[in-house]
Parts: structure tokens; C-alpha cells; sequence
């Protein structure tokens, strides 16, 4: 927790500060979720544009269960990113992260940011593996996890259902933590290496 809030620079060179959620963040973030087009909100677990489900979020802020992590241009909020884990139970070693990036942020490199830090704390946790969810029509998502190293490791016909009644099938990406650190540190070296060439 001592490493927030942290500075990041995406690919246009703008700036964007990182940090865990707090309680007052509720109308900042329900600004930020009702901003969303429809196409990235239809799939998020839950409704985000109602009030109620951010107040509950904040209310029962528990960052052992839920760690949140915000990104920030100036006072709005521009993306945001969330490692869920079960405490007790048979996928007690599994979290699973779940990120969404305004439309205006996206492909600046703000959603493999957002992921990395997720890794982090999994990292720091000590879990073992990681999944992420997402509708088989979501290919930049998909995209996105994968150029981060997750993998498609299975698809549940029919399995989602979007905020408008449409039923999809639900792809289930995953990956070991090991190997992403193994991948994460690459990546970064690669960028340290063309960032001082
Ligand atoms: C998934 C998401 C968070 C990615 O955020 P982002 O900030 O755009 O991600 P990045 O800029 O780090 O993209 C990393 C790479 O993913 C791929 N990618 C991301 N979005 C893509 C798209 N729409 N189409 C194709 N490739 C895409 C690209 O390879 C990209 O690298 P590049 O821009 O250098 O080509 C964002 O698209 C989003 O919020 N989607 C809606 C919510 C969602 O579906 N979340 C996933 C389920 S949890």
C-alpha cells in the first residue's frame, strides 16, 4: 500500500495517478461508470450505474476481498481495477481481475497498467493463479489479457447473460502467476531497454 498513489505514463504522454479506492470515491466513480458506452458496461458484472451497487462497494470496503485500485486524469476517474479473492474454500489460491478503462483512455496502455497492478498485489498475496471473464464478443478485452500473457483456457456456452436479456457464451482466460511474472518482467525490461535507445 505504501508504493500509492503512483504516477504512470501512457503511451501519449499524458499522466495518470493510481490508487486504491476509497469511501468517498462513490460519486466519482458512478460519473465515471454512467460515462461508459453501453457496449464496455452491458458485460460488467453488475449494474454500475446504479448508485446503490457503488455506495454497497464503498460500504464494504475490504481491500483483503476486494482490492480496487482507481486511475485518475486530474479529479475524474478513467479506469478502474479490481482483484477479487476468496478467503476460505477450494479457489483460495485463484483471483480474478476484472478492469474496465474509459473509451477516451483506451489503447494508451492504461488497461495493461491497471492489470500489472492487480498482478502485484496477487503477487504479494501469494495466490497462485488468476482468471478473467469475459463475453466471447469482447475481442479487444481479449486482446488486451492476452498480449498481458492470460490464456483462453475455457469457453461456457451461453453462460452470460448482458443487461438486455442477450444470452453469450463466456470465455474464461486465465493465468499462472509465475509465469506472468516470468512475462510482466520481460516486458518491463523491454520497455526500460527502447524507453533509454
Ligand atoms: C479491456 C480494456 C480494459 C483494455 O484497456 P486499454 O487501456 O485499452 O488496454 P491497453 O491500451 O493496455 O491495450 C493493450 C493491448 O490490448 C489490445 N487491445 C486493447 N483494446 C483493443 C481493441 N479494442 N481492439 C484490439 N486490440 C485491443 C492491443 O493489442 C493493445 O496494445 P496496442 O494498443 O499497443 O495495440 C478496455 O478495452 C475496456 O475497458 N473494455 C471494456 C471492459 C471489459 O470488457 N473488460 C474486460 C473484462 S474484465
Amino acid at each position: 500500500m505504501e508504493t500509492y498513489p503512483k504516477i504512470v505514463r501512457l503511451k501519449d504522454g499524458s499522466k495518470a495517478t493510481l490508487r486504491p479506492m476509497v469511501e468517498g470515491d462513490v460519486q466519482k466513480l458512478l460519473a465515471f461508470f454512467r460515462r461508459l458506452p453501453e457496449e464496455d458496461r452491458l458485460f460488467l458484472k453488475e449494474d454500475v450505474t446504479d448508485e446503490k451497487v457503488i455506495q454497497q462497494w464503498a460500504d464494504q470496503l475490504d481491500y483483503e476481498k476486494v482490492f480496487a485500485v482507481l486511475a485518475f486524469v486530474g479529479d475524474d476517474i478513467v479506469g478502474d481495477a479490481t482483484l477479487h479473492t476468496d478467503h476460505r474454500g477450494w479457489t483460495r489460491h485463484i483471483g480474478e481481475v476484472r478492469c474496465v478503462v474509459a473509451k477516451e483512455y483506451q489503447r494508451k496502455g492504461l488497461g495493461t497498467t491497471l492489470i500489472r497492478e492487480m498482478f502485484h498485489r496477487a503477487l504479494q498475496k501469494g495466490l497462485h493463479k488468476l482468471r478473467a471473464q469475459m463475453p466471447d464478443t469482447q475481442l479487444g478485452a481479449m486482446k488486451a489479457f492476452q498480449t498481458i500473457g492470460f490464456k483462453k483456457e475455457a469457453v461456457l456456452k451461453e453462460h452470460m447473460m448482458d443487461t438486455k436479456g442477450n444470452k453469450h457464451d463466456l470465455v474464461i482466460m486465465t493465468n499462472l502467476v509465475d509465469e506472468l511474472w516470468r512475462k510482466i518482467t520481460d516486458q518491463m525490461m523491454e520497455e526500460t531497454f527502447s524507453a533509454e535507445h
